[in-house]
């Protein structure tokens, strides 16, 4: 058996949990830091299919997991903890000798380990480079994760590919610029990246809910026209801009010509069934395989429900892609659509 740390957003492990319990029956999973990591066992022999369908299908709530290869018992003694993390790192020449290698460390807020992430990070940096490794930040051949918990210290080397997120813990960061209109602008960069759809392929888009107009800024940058419909005034450094449009009503008192859209985005923290009955009116308006990202706000008590009834309700017009909960996502998840 091999145990994983498991990482969810704050307060959505146990949704995780209970979402790889219905995937794989008779999954051995036990809390860590409450509602956020958490730990599973797989045994040797279903090892490679269950990661190889964690990526086929990801799941919604588990944003990131590592592989525990060696473990001990957690402490607050700075020259002990370098030693053991030093160790772990010695024992993986064979798969760091010449590879590109990030080294990422994480600890739960009331774990004795002493150190900061950086900090940590550069205990181990001489080793691997002794190893003969290129120490990166992204796009590394291998990973070398530490977690500290309360209690212990996990330690795990694994491809990206396997960890689900080649991000520390999954939690994706982008650089804020000073133009940043709205933090919202990050739920649609990482939702471009984590479904793999870059937003410049598109041509003509539609935002739903879009003031002020961070999700409208990063499609006009990416060069579309963009029609924004919001009852609320938009950022006054998109009102001039050339390929904008703004309709200031409410979504479900506007119509366009038949496949007038190759996108549409929807970020109306609103009732997700309201929300799902006005995209649906507007369906026919986007064109045959266009795609759509929505954010569905989770403010029912069951939200592995809410999402089954959201999907079948999207399904009637749209193939459902993916639903994720996204790092920049707070009591909700994004799902990507494409039109039937
Ligand atoms: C979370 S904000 C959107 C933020 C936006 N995505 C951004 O990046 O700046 C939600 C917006 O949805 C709008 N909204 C809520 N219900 C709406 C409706 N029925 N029709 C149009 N807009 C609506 C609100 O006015 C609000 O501006």
């Amino acid at each position: 058996m091999t145990d994983f740390v498991c990482t969810a957003n704050p307060g959505f492990a146990p949704y995780a949990m209970d979402e790889l319990r219905r995937r794989f029956p008779g999954l051995e999973v036990s809390g860590l830091a409450p509602g956020e990591t958490f730990l599973i066992a797989i045994g040797e022999q279903e090892r490679e299919a269950t990661l190889k369908e964690l990526r086929r299908k990801e799941p919604v709530f588990l944003r990131h997991l590592f592989p525990v290869e060696a473990e001990s018992e957690a402490t607050g003694d700075p020259e002990a903890t370098a030693e053991r993390m030093r160790t772990f790192a010695a024992t993986q020449e064979e798969r760091l000798r010449g590879a590109k290698v990030a080294i990422q460390v994480r600890k739960e807020q009331n774990s004795p380990f002493p150190f900061s992430s950086a900090e940590g990070r550069d205990a181990i940096v001489p080793v691997v480079s002794e190893l003969g490794a290129e120490v990166v930040a992204r796009e590394a051949d291998w990973i070398v994760s530490i977690y500290a918990s309360k209690k212990k210290l996990y330690m795990g080397c694994s491809k990206p590919r396997d960890n689900l997120s080649d991000w520390p813990g999954g939690a994706v960061r982008f650089r804020k610029d000073d133009s940043l209109i709205s933090r919202a602008a990050f739920k649609l960069l990482e939702a471009e990246r984590t479904f793999n759809l870059p937003l410049d392929r598109f041509s003509n888009a539609l935002d739903l809910g879009a003031a002020p107009g961070g999700w409208t800024s990063v499609l006009l940058e990416r060069g579309l026209k963009v029609t924004a419909v919001d009852p609320a005034e938009m950022d006054p450094s998109l009102v001039v801009h050339p390929n904008l449009r703004h309709i200031r009503r409410n979504a479900a008192d506007v119509s366009f010509a038949p496949g007038t859209f190759d996108l549409f985005v929807c970020d109306m923290s609103w009732d997700p069934h309201h929300t799902s009955r006005i995209v649906s009116e507007l369906a026919p308006s986007i064109t045959a395989g266009g795609s759509g990202i929505i954010t569905l706000k989770l403010m029912y008590r069951k939200p592995l429900q809410t999402i089954d009834d959201l999907m079948e309700e999207y399904g009637r017009f749209f193939d459902v892609r993916q639903v994720k909960q996204l790092f920049h996502n707070r009591e909700e998840v994004t799902i990507w659509v494409k039109r039937k």
